[in-house]
């Protein structure tokens, strides 16, 4: 009885705390994202949680208790200015369509109570039967903290396609200053179509690449940023399902001192998989080639330094794409594109649970060749693959990931 009490007087306590939080503007979410006033700005990347496996069951709902964990350890380990959930928020197949997006208060939960403001790009399993990118983003916007949007209308590009500006810590208006970073997401799809069933009752298949629109909108917009603030922003960008550079640089060979980090989804998994060139997704084709314009689009972008993946759970290197692989037709620029680490219990693999962090320093960027910094933070509190995303990134030598 005594413990019953007490039970519920810390439930209140903590969710008045909550309310509070909500209620008290205690954080200005409203207010654009800046650098500390030590010129640093850092993201933690939380991607691949997979909340809401096996609702049916006391595996799938500890499964979520373990993430929850691994969330709290990381963001008390690194205190970041923002955190990126980079896709797979919840894993669809598995939930109901009357409470799907609830999972969304669980995964932010320990944000909120710190204080902390998120955004999202939305996964292949964030869009299914019964949730999708729009039902999860009108849950997330129920937080102030939330800075997920939309920006691309229209027929058929997915939902969590927008960017951020990120300004100098003196800045008092942005009306004033011109962003120091730009920080783009990008919605990948893939998944089922929310709600469709085909004539003979089987789920609708949903198109895995960013889309075409989405491209187009992207170069359009940061030519508008680059004109208007008659200079190029140093940028970084966030997608869930990486590209066919990725798999083209895996097969070129990842090498623990160069490329630091695990490399055991081979071959991994790209946008387009799965898809004809034709637009058929019938299980007749591996690749249909469908993300080239978007490859296109991030090595022809002046300023973007790096490209943050998820999705292939097994893959947590970053890679310089410098060239023409062979079998490719888009030329690297020497752009990075990273994975992050599995962060949720739920979701395939048994890999240690982290975090993959990025630290944009304003001195870094006033250098000639820009460049970040960046680790992963895994559940044990042990810090990995700590590497500078440099000009030298790929000769450089670096010791391997002493653990998985
Ligand atoms: C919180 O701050 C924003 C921006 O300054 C303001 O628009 C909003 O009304 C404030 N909310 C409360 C509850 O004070
Ligand atoms: C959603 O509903 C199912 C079925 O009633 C239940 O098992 C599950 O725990 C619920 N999930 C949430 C997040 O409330
Ligand atoms: C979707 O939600 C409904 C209603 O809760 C449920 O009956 C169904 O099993 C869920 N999953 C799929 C794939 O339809
Ligand atoms: C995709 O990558 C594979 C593996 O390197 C390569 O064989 C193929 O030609 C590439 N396709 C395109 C369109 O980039
Ligand atoms: C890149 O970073 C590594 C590790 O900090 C360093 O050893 C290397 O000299 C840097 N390269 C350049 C061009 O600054």
């Amino acid at each position: 009885m005594k413990f019953a009490l007490f039970a519920v007087a810390l439930f209140t306590t903590l969710s008045l705390q909550r309310t509070l939080r909500y209620r008290t503007n205690q954080t200005d979410f409203s207010a654009p994202l800046q650098f500390k006033k030590d010129g640093t700005f850092q993201i933690s990347i939380l991607e691949d949680l997979h909340f809401g496996e096996n609702a049916w069951d006391t595996w799938g709902p500890q499964q979520d208790i373990n993430s929850v964990k691994v969330i709290n350890k990381i963001l008390d380990a690194e205190g970041p200015g923002l955190v990126v959930l980079n896709g797979d928020l919840i894993t669809g197949e598995n939930t109901y369509l009357e409470n799907s997006t609830e999972y969304v208060d669980q995964i932010v939960g320990p944000l909120v109570d710190r204080g902390l403001s998120w955004a999202s790009t939305y996964g292949n399993h964030d869009h299914s039967f019964n949730v999708t990118g729009a039902t999860i983003l009108a849950r997330e916007r129920r937080w102030p903290n939330a800075r997920t949007t939309q920006m691309v209308f229209g027929d058929d590009p997915g939902v969590s396609n927008y960017y951020l500006p990120v300004y100098g810590p003196a800045c008092a208006s942005p009306d004033e200053c011109a962003p120091e970073l730009l920080l783009w997401f990008f919605d990948s799809r893939g998944g089922w179509r929310y709600q469709q069933k085909d004539a003979d009752g089987n789920k609708v298949g949903q198109p895995d690449w960013v889309d075409f629109s989405v491209v187009n909108w992207f170069t359009q917009t940061n030519a508008e940023l680059t004109n208007k603030h008659q200079k190029t922003i140093p940028s970084l960008a966030f997608v869930h399902i990486p590209t066919n550079a990725s798999l083209a640089l895996q097969e070129a060979g990842v090498d623990g001192h160069r490329q630091p980090g695990i490399d055991d989804d081979v071959p991994l998994a790209q946008q387009a998989q799965g898809w004809c060139p034709d637009g058929r997704d019938d299980g007749t084709c591996a690749y249909g080639g469908q993300d080239v314009p978007f490859m296109q689009a991030i090595t022809t972008t002046p300023g973007l330094m790096a490209v943050f993946s998820g999705h292939d759970h097994g893959d947590t290197w970053c890679y310089r794409w410098d060239g023409v692989l062979p079998g490719m037709t888009v030329a690297g620029n020497g752009l990075h594109v990273c994975f992050g680490q599995h962060t949720g219990y739920g979701g395939y693999g048994s890999w240690e649970r982290g975090s993959r962090q990025i630290l944009v320093t304003q001195a870094q960027l006033k250098e000639e060749e820009k460049s970040v910094d960046t680790w992963i933070r895994l559940e044990s509190g042990n810090v990995v693959g700590r590497v500078s995303l440099n000009a030298t990134y790929g000769q450089d030598r670096y010791p391997p990931n002493a653990e998985h």
